[in-house]
C-alpha cells in the first residue's frame, strides 16, 4: 500500500459488521448483480406491500428516471418507530443535549411514538394531508425530529430550512416547494445567544408570493414574540387538543419523502427531492456499516437537521436501525471548547461523527481542552462535508481516538441521500485525507474534461455510472434542470460536481468542487447567491465571488465589488457589504474578503474569468495562464495590486 495508511486492526476485523472478504464479496455482488443485492438488502426494512421491482434506473442520454422498489409501499416513521416498540419501548430513542450544559432529556422509542402520533394529529387537525410541503425553520430540539416524523407518518413532505438562513432564504424556499404550513420556535439558542425563528418566520411569509399559510409555534426559550391570530398556532395548546392514535400512512417507495434545498453553480438554491423507500433503506443500511453501528450503542452526529447529513444520520438512519442517537443543540466551542468531549463522556457516547471545519478550530484551541476529558467510551469517529488536511485527521487520530478509533472519512451530498465513498472500519485501511473506496452498489468513475474515462492512478471529474437507492430522484418542480445540472455534462452519467484523484491502490482522494460551488466550513454555498446578493446592495453595480484557501474553514469567501459610478471604496462601506449579505442569505454567507474592483476580467463577449479572479484571491497570481481574450486585460494589473490576501 503506498501512501501512509491505518491497516483494519484484528480487534476491528473480528467485531464488525463488515470485514474485508466480505466487502469484496459483497461489493462485487452488487455491482454485477444489483437486483439481487438490493432486492435481499431491502427486506431490511418493514414494508406494508412487499415489492416485486428492484431497480428501474436511467441515466440517459436523453430522458433520466431513477425508481427503486417502486410497487411497494411502507412507511418511514412506522419503520423508524412502531416496529421497534416491542423489543425497544423503554430504550432511550433521542438523547437531547441543550445548548446550556445543565439542560438535556431522553426521549424512549415510546415516547417518541405517542409525541409523533400528537404532532401528526395537529398537522391533520389543520388540513396538512398526504403529498403537502410543509417547511420546517426549527432550531436543534427533539420538535425538530417529531416534525420530520409526523410528516412521514402522514405522507407529508418536509422542506427543512436551516435555522440560520435569512427571512429571504426561508421565503424563497417557502414558495418554490408552495408549502402552507411552516413549523418554527419562538427563538432559537446556540452559544448562549438567541436566533429570533419566528420573527425572521413572519418577515419571510410578508415576503412570500405564493407559500404561506399557518405557523405552528414551538416554544424554546419563552421569551415573548408576535402573534398572529388566525394564522399562528402554540404548538403546546394544539397537542392538548389531539390524542396519540394516529396510524401511519401506507405510502408509495416512490412518493416523496422530503425536500432540502442545496447550492448549485447557478442559479437558486435547488429543491432536491428524496423518495421513501430507496432512501431510507440507504440511510439505514450506510449507518449501520460505515458507523459500525450495533445494538446500545450510544451515537453522536454533531450536524444540524438543516442539512443532509441531519436527515440521513441524526433522524432516518439511526432510527431505522433502532439506535439511540443524540441531538445537539449547541456549538463545539461553548461554554469552553472542551463541549465536544464533555458530552462524549456525559452519555458515553461509542460513535462520534463530525466535520473537519469543527475539528480544525478544536486543534487549534489546544490539546488540553480535549486530554482533560475521559473519551473512554468513544470507538470510531467519522467526518463528512470537504476534504480533511492529514493534518487534522492525524491530530483527531491521535488526540480525540488515541490512536484506537478508525476514522471514517464519508464522502457524499445532499444529492446522494447517504454516503458513497467510505472506509469500512473493518475492511478497509484508512490513508488520511482519502475517503477510500466506494460502498456497495456505488460505481465510480473519474473522467477528463472532455468525458473520457480515466483508468487506473489518475486525477479528473467524479462521475457515478449507476444508481444507488439512496439517490435524488429530480429537483422539486424542475426535473429539466436535473437533468441538465447532473447528467448532461458528461451524457449518461451522474456528474457529481467534484474533483477526484484515484491512487495507486484505488483509493480516492476527493479535492473539492470544480464547479462554481464553494465549501466554507463544511456548508455548501453557490457563489451565484452570494453575487446576487452583493447585488442587490444600491451601491454595488456588479460582484463576482470565488473561494479561496481558509485555514479553519477550508474555503473562503472573496468577493470582487465594482461600485456604481460616484460611490467611493472605504473600510465601513466593505463592513456594510458583509452586514449586507448576511442579512441577505444568512450568517454562513458572511464574505470573509471584500476586494473593490474597478473593472472585472471578462472576456469581449462579457463572460467573467473567474479562473483569473480564483488565482488573484490565492494570491498565486503569477500562474494567471492566458489573459489575452480578455476584453481589457489591463483590469487584472490593478486587481493584482489591489488584491487582498497577501501571503
Ligand atoms: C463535499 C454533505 C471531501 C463535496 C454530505 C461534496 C466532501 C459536497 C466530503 C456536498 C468528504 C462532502 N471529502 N469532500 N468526506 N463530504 N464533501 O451537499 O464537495 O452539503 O460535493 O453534502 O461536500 O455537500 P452537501
Amino acid at each position: 500500500m503506498s501512501d501512509k495508511a491505518y491497516a483494519v486492526t484484528p480487534e476491528w476485523a473480528g467485531r464488525a459488521w463488515i470485514d474485508d472478504a466480505k466487502y469484496q464479496a459483497l461489493y462485487e455482488r452488487s455491482i454485477s448483480d444489483p437486483e439481487g443485492f438490493w432486492g435481499e438488502t431491502g427486506r431490511r426494512l418493514d414494508w406494508i406491500r412487499p415489492y416485486t421491482k428492484v431497480k428501474d434506473t436511467t441515466f440517459g442520454p436523453g430522458e433520466v428516471s431513477i425508481k427503486w422498489f417502486e410497487d411497494g409501499t411502507l412507511n418511514v416513521a412506522a419503520n423508524c418507530i412502531d416496529r421497534h416498540l416491542a423489543t425497544k419501548g423503554d430504550q432511550v430513542a433521542i438523547i437531547w443535549e441543550g445548548d446550556d450544559p445543565s439542560k438535556d432529556e431522553t426521549i424512549t422509542y415510546s415516547q417518541l411514538h405517542e409525541r409523533v402520533c400528537k404532532f401528526a394529529n395537529v398537522l391533520k387537525a389543520h388540513g396538512v394531508k398526504k403529498g403537502d410541503r410543509v417547511t420546517i425553520y426549527l432550531p436543534m430540539i427533539p420538535e425538530a425530529a417529531y416534525a420530520m416524523l409526523a410528516c412521514a407518518r402522514i405522507g407529508a413532505v418536509h422542506s427543512i430550512v436551516f435555522a440560520g438562513f435569512s427571512p429571504d432564504s426561508l421565503a424563497g424556499r417557502i414558495d418554490d416547494a408552495d408549502s402552507h404550513f411552516v413549523i418554527t420556535a419562538d427563538e432559537g439558542l446556540r452559544g448562549g445567544k438567541t436566533v429570533p425563528l419566528k420573527k425572521n418566520t413572519d418577515e419571510a411569509l410578508e415576503r412570500c408570493t405564493k407559500g404561506g399559510g399557518k405557523v405552528l409555534v414551538v416554544r424554546r426559550t419563552g421569551n415573548p414574540v408576535p402573534f398572529k391570530d388566525g394564522r399562528d398556532l402554540w404548538l403546546h395548546d394544539e397537542l392538548a387538543k389531539v390524542d396519540a392514535d394516529c396510524p401511519p400512512v401506507e405510502v408509495g417507495a416512490e412518493d416523496p419523502l422530503f425536500i432540502l434545498y442545496t447550492s448549485g453553480s447557478t442559479g437558486k438554491p435547488k429543491g432536491v427531492l428524496h423518495t421513501t423507500g430507496g432512501y431510507l433503506l440507504y440511510a439505514s443500511i450506510t449507518h449501520q456499516y460505515v458507523f459500525d453501528y450495533h445494538d446500545g450503542d450510544i451515537y453522536w452526529c454533531t450536524a444540524d437537521v438543516g442539512w443532509v447529513t441531519g436527515h440521513s444520520y441524526i433522524v432516518y438512519g439511526p432510527l431505522a436501525n433502532g439506535g439511540t442517537t443524540l441531538m445537539f443543540e449547541g456549538v463545539p466551542t461553548y461554554p469552553s471548547p472542551s463541549r465536544f468531549w464533555d458530552v462524549v463522556d456525559k452519555w458515553s457516547v461509542n460513535v462520534f461523527y463530525t466535520a473537519p471545519t469543527a475539528i480544525r478550530s478544536l486543534m487549534g484551541a489546544g490539546d488540553d481542552h480535549v486530554t482533560k476529558s475521559s473519551r473512554a467510551s468513544l470507538r470510531l469517529l467519522g467526518s463528512v462535508g470537504e476534504p480533511i488536511n492529514p493534518e487534522a485527521w492525524e491530530w483527531y487520530h491521535r488526540v480525540v481516538g488515541e490512536d484506537r478509533c478508525p476514522i471514517v472519512d464519508t464522502w457524499w451530498q445532499t444529492e446522494t441521500g447517504g454516503i458513497l465513498i467510505t472506509p469500512l472500519p473493518g475492511a478497509i485501511a484508512q490513508k488520511p485525507g482519502s475517503a477510500t473506496l466506494p460502498f456497495f452498489g456505488v460505481r465510480p468513475q473519474l473522467v477528463d474534461d472532455k468525458g473520457t474515462p480515466l483508468e487506473g492512478a489518475a486525477q479528473g471529474n467524479l462521475v457515478l455510472l449507476d444508481s444507488w437507492p439512496g439517490q435524488a430522484r429530480t429537483l422539486y418542480g424542475d426535473h429539466d434542470r436535473f437533468v441538465q445540472t447532473y447528467f448532461s455534462t458528461y451524457p449518461g452519467t451522474y456528474f457529481t460536481g467534484d474533483g477526484c484523484r484515484r491512487d495507486e491502490d484505488g483509493y480516492y482522494w476527493i479535492t473539492g468542487r470544480v464547479d462554481d460551488v464553494i465549501n466554507v466550513s463544511g456548508h455548501r454555498m453557490g457563489t451565484a447567491e452570494v453575487e446576487s446578493a452583493l447585488v442587490t446592495h444600491p451601491k454595488v453595480s456588479e460582484a463576482a465571488v470565488v473561494g479561496y484557501p481558509h485555514d479553519l474553514k477550508g474555503q473562503g469567501i472573496y468577493c470582487y465589488v465594482t461600485l456604481n459610478t460616484g460611490e467611493e471604496p472605504s473600510d465601513d462601506l466593505k463592513k456594510e457589504l458583509v452586514k449586507h449579505v448576511r442579512h441577505e442569505i444568512g450568517p454562513i454567507a458572511s464574505p470573509d474578503i471584500v476586494q473593490f474592483a474597478p473593472g472585472l476580467p471578462k472576456t469581449r463577449s462579457g463572460k467573467i474569468m473567474r479562473r483569473i479572479l480564483r488565482k488573484i484571491a490565492e494570491d498565486e497570481f503569477s500562474a494567471l495562464g492566458d489573459t489575452s481574450t480578455l476584453a481589457d486585460p489591463s483590469v487584472v494589473d490593478d486587481l493584482i495590486s489591489n488584491r487582498q490576501n497577501r501571503k
